[in-house]
C-alpha cells in the first residue's frame, strides 16, 4: 500500500484546452529523475489514483506534472479543475525504472516522446547529472498540433545550456508547422528524415533509444528499430539498445 501526503497546488498552467501543468508543494521523499508519482483525489468516497511523471529536477522542491485531459477519463478532468490552493494527494515515494541508471553508455542518447511523456526527459535534462557518458543527446517531442509544444521554450533553454551536446527536434502530426518534422516518429525514422534533420544516425553501435508515451508509438518504434536497425530491448540480464515506458 502506498503512503500518501497531502499536497497544495501552487500553480496551474493551462497550455491548451486539454494540456496543463500542475505545480504542487508536498513533503514527498526524494526521487530519481525519470520516475513518476501517483496523484489522487477522493471522488464520490473513492480514492482515484493515477501515475504522473515528475517534470521538475529532483533538486527543485516545487513538484511539477504535465497532464492531458482524457475525455471521459476518471481522474484527469478532475485534476484539470484544480485551482491554486486546492489539495491533492501525492505518493510519498516515487516509482519506476525509466531512469539513467538503467541506461548503458552510448555515443548518442535518443530521447523520443509523444504528448505529455516529454516529462521524464525534462526532469533528467534539468538535473543534468550522469550525462557525461553520452557525447550527444537528442530530445524529440512529437505532438498532434504545434500549439501542443508546451515546453518548447524550456527545450530551447536546455539546448543552449548543453552547448551543442543536446539537439532538440519537434514533430507535429496533424498540421504542417515551421521548424517541426511532419508525421509520426516511427515513419520519420524509417524514411531517414529524423536522422537527416538532427544530423546523427540511429544504430546499435552508437546509440541508445529511450521511448516514452503512447503505447502504440513505443511498440511501433521498437519493432522498427529491431527490424530495420538490428537494435534490441535493453534488459539488466541482457544488454541492448532500447528502453521504454508506456503511459497506458
Ligand atoms: C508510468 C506512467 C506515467 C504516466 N505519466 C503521465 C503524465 O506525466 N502525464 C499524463 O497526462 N499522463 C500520464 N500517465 C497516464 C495517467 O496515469 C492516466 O492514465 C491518465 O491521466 C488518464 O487517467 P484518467 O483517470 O483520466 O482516465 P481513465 O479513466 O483511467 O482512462 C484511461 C484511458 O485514457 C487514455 N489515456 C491515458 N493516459 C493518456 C495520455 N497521457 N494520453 C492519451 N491518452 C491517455 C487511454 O486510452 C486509457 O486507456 C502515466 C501513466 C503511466 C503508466
Ligand atoms: N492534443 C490535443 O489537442 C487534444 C485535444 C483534446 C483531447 N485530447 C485527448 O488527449 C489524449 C491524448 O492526446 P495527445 O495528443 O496528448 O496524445 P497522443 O494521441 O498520443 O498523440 C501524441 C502524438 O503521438 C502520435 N502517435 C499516436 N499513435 C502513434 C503511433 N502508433 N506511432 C507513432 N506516433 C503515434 C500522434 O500522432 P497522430 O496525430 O498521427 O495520431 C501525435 O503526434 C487523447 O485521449 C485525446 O483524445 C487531445
Amino acid at each position: 500500500m502506498a503512503d500518501w501526503v497531502t499536497g497544495k497546488v501552487v500553480k496551474v498552467d493551462n497550455w491548451t484546452e486539454s494540456l496543463f501543468s500542475l505545480k504542487i508543494n508536498a513533503p514527498v521523499h526524494s526521487f530519481t529523475a525519470g520516475q513518476f508519482a501517483k496523484l489522487a483525489l477522493d471522488v464520490e468516497g473513492e480514492r482515484v489514483q493515477r501515475a504522473y511523471s515528475y517534470v521538475n529536477s529532483p533538486t527543485n522542491p516545487e513538484l511539477e506534472f504535465y497532464l492531458v485531459t482524457v475525455p471521459e477519463g476518471r481522474l484527469s478532468p478532475k485534476l484539470r479543475a484544480l485551482k491554486e490552493g486546492d489539495d491533492v494527494l501525492v505518493t510519498t515515494d516515487a516509482a519506476g525504472f525509466f531512469v539513467l541508471e538503467e541506461v548503458p553508455c552510448a555515443d548518442t542518447l535518443w530521447m523520443l516522446s509523444t504528448g505529455t511523456a516529454i516529462g521524464p526527459f525534462l526532469s533528467i535534462l534539468q538535473l543534468g547529472q550522469d550525462l557525461e557518458r553520452f557525447n550527444n543527446i537528442v530530445l524529440v517531442h512529437a505532438v498532434r498540433y504545434q500549439r501542443d509544444l508546451s515546453y518548447l521554450p524550456l527545450m530551447r533553454e536546455l539546448e543552449k545550456r548543453y552547448q551543442g551536446k543536446l539537439r532538440i527536434q519537434t514533430v507535429v502530426s496533424r498540421e504542417r508547422a515551421e521548424g517541426s518534422l511532419h508525421g509520426r516518429i516511427p515513419a520519420l525514422i524509417e524514411s531517414g528524415e529524423l536522422e537527416e534533420s538532427v544530423g546523427l544516425k540511429i544504430s546499435p553501435e552508437s546509440g541508445h533509444v529511450m521511448l516514452c508515451g503512447n503505447p502504440e508509438m513505443t511498440k511501433d518504434t521498437q519493432q522498427l528499430l529491431k527490424q530495420q536497425r538490428g537494435m534490441a530491448k535493453h534488459l539488466r540480464r541482457k544488454p541492448g539498445h532500447i528502453t521504454s515506458e508506456q503511459y497506458w
